[in-house]
Order: C-alpha cells, then sequence, then structure tokens
C-alpha cells in the first residue's frame, strides 16, 4: 500500500456560467473536440489519446470543480484509497466503475486538505490515435493551484499520492508525479483556488501556431510569449478564458528523474535574466492577467450574478 502513487496528471474540470459560450471558446480558440456530453456538463480531448482533458459543468458560481489523476493499475486505486482513509483524508467516495461518459475506469474521489477534489482513477478509456495537428494541446501538463498553507497540501500529495519534490522559487512549490518536472505546483496565497491549469504544445512551433490561432479569435496574451528561467524553464503563453480561468500554452517542460536536484528561490532567482530566459523582466504579467491568476476575477463576477440573482430573487416575491 505504501508504494502506491499518483503517476500522471489526466486533466481538469471547470464549472462555467455558460456551457455553450465555453464550448464554442475551447473548441475554436483553444482547438479541443467535444467527446461526450451528459446534461450539463461537456468533455474535451485534445490531440494526445487521453480521452478528455477538459471537462466543463455549468453551474452559477465559475470556479475550480476538480483535477483528475490517473493511477497505474486497479490495486494502486485501491491502495490509494485505503492510505487517504488511513490517513483521514476527506474521502469523497470509495472506488468504483466510472461513467461511461467519462471514459469509464474504475476510480474514487478525495478532496485535499484546502478543499479540492481530485478524481484518481486507472482504465480511463483512450482514444486509437492522435490527432496530427501541432498547433493543438496534446495533453494537459500542469496545474497551479493558490494555497494558504502550501506544507499542508505538499504533505498530502506527498504521503498520500506519493508525489515528489521538484523545486522552490521562493513563492511557488513545484511538485511532481511523472518525468514531467511538475504536475502540480502551490503559489501562495490568501486562499485556496485556481492559480492557472497549462496546456502542452507538441513543440515550439506548435505553440507558436496556437497562439496565432488564439490571436485570430482577437485573445490577447497575457504573459508571454517566454521562457520561464525558473523550475521547469517552460515555454509559455499565458490567456484568460471566458470565464475568468487563466490557461496556459506550455512546451519544453523540463523532464526529470529520480536523480533531479532540487533547488530553493535563491538559486531560481540568481539565474540569468531571471524571470524570464529571453527577455528578464521585460516579459511579465499584464495586471488584469495577474488578477486571474490571484482568482479574483472570477470571485468578483460570482459575487456580481449572485447579486443580480438575489435581486431577480427579490422582484419575483
Ligand atoms: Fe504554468
Amino acid at each position: 500500500m505504501a508504494d502506491a502513487r499518483v503517476t500522471g496528471l489526466r486533466g481538469i474540470e471547470f464549472g462555467v456560467y455558460d456551457l455553450n459560450e465555453s464550448a464554442e471558446f475551447y473548441k475554436k480558440a483553444w482547438a479541443l473536440e467535444e467527446v461526450s456530453r451528459n446534461g450539463s456538463t461537456l468533455y474535451m480531448r485534445a490531440s494526445g489519446k487521453e480521452h478528455h482533458i477538459l471537462t466543463l459543468h455549468e453551474q452559477p458560481r465559475a470556479g475550480l470543480v476538480a483535477v483528475n489523476f490517473s493511477a497505474p493499475d486497479r490495486y494502486a486505486v485501491d491502495s490509494l484509497h485505503a492510505k487517504a482513509k488511513a490517513n483521514a483524508c476527506d474521502v469523497v467516495s470509495a472506488p468504483h466503475e466510472l461513467a461511461k461518459e467519462m471514459g469509464g475506469g474504475y476510480g474514487f474521489e478525495v478532496r485535499t486538505p484546502e478543499g479540492q477534489l481530485l478524481r484518481i482513477a486507472n482504465n480511463v478509456a483512450q482514444h486509437s490515435g492522435v490527432i496530427a495537428d501541432n498547433s493543438r494541446p496534446t495533453v494537459l501538463n500542469h496545474v497551479v493551484l493558490n494555497a494558504v498553507d502550501s506544507d499542508a497540501q505538499m504533505k498530502f500529495f506527498f504521503d498520500v499520492l506519493g508525489f515528489k519534490f521538484s523545486d522552490c522559487n521562493g513563492f511557488m512549490n513545484f511538485i511532481r508525479c511523472s518525468a514531467n518536472h511538475h504536475s502540480i505546483a502551490f503559489a501562495k496565497a490568501n486562499g485556496p483556488c485556481l492559480n492557472h491549469a497549462a496546456f502542452e504544445m507538441h513543440d515550439f512551433n506548435g505553440l507558436m501556431a496556437g497562439v496565432g490561432r488564439m490571436r485570430m479569435a482577437d485573445q490577447e496574451v497575457g504573459w508571454g510569449i517566454g521562457k520561464h528561467a525558473g523550475p521547469g524553464r517552460n515555454i509559455f503563453a499565458y490567456f484568460v478564458d471566458p470565464n475568468g480561468f487563466t490557461i496556459e500554452y506550455t512546451t519544453e517542460v523540463d523532464q526529470v528523474d529520480d536523480n533531479y536536484e532540487s533547488h530553493q528561490g535563491e538559486y531560481w532567482q540568481s539565474q540569468p535574466l531571471s524571470p524570464c530566459a529571453w527577455a528578464g523582466n521585460k516579459t511579465v504579467p499584464k495586471d488584469w492577467l495577474r488578477h486571474s491568476m490571484s482568482g479574483a476575477m472570477i470571485e468578483e463576477r460570482n459575487a456580481k450574478c449572485e447579486d443580480i440573482m438575489a435581486k431577480n430573487r427579490a422582484a419575483a416575491e
């Protein structure tokens, strides 16, 4: 049981205000493809074989709904569930067969110490082939969570899910469950929420083609195009989706193994041209992107929607 671990990031689930508006954006501008739908929930694939990497749930409040991970086999799913129980985690469901529209498989749900729902599954269906278009995202590469208590969050991911520490740049901790330098990172913040989700592009040309498609769709780059001089050293371009989520196209993320040497903030901040390996501090996030990454953009819109709904209810009474 102690050796069971999560071995990959599969996808992310967003609560969105308007399913059709978000689906249009993620199809036409972000270049994902719908694979299945169940009422107000829609599943979208990337160009890789993963059944789906993005799930959209229409709901009154936008927000992060869940992050999906893979486990190597059925035994690992059972073992991870047992470990979560033994560690007194907030286990939402016992292992069970997953719905067909989700690609099936066998999995369970558990919450992190700061409340994010994680779905951990094995044997989810894969597509028989990839989509041969390098301008489209291939997989979900990483998810960054704003965290009040990064240490508590990391302890859960290490002790229960078997993640390993990769790096700290002074204000973010990066952890991994595969060869990717990080699948999850925690940014120090006042409240838990999504910071951003990064979608991997096949290569630099593919990333530039994706950025071009977003520009043609009148979507402005909020940060980039750049290359992090910090942990992961990946190439990036950040945008904001119609709900206020920060989304990233990324490529060339460092691939690491058990010999990887971790570093702390001093090391990373002293890297040449930090924070952007190409343009130093000339490539920084726009204010509106920082606003989105903090989660405030979505929270302000949620508050506005609730205010309108309350007024409508009062008017109807
Ligand atoms: Fe990122």
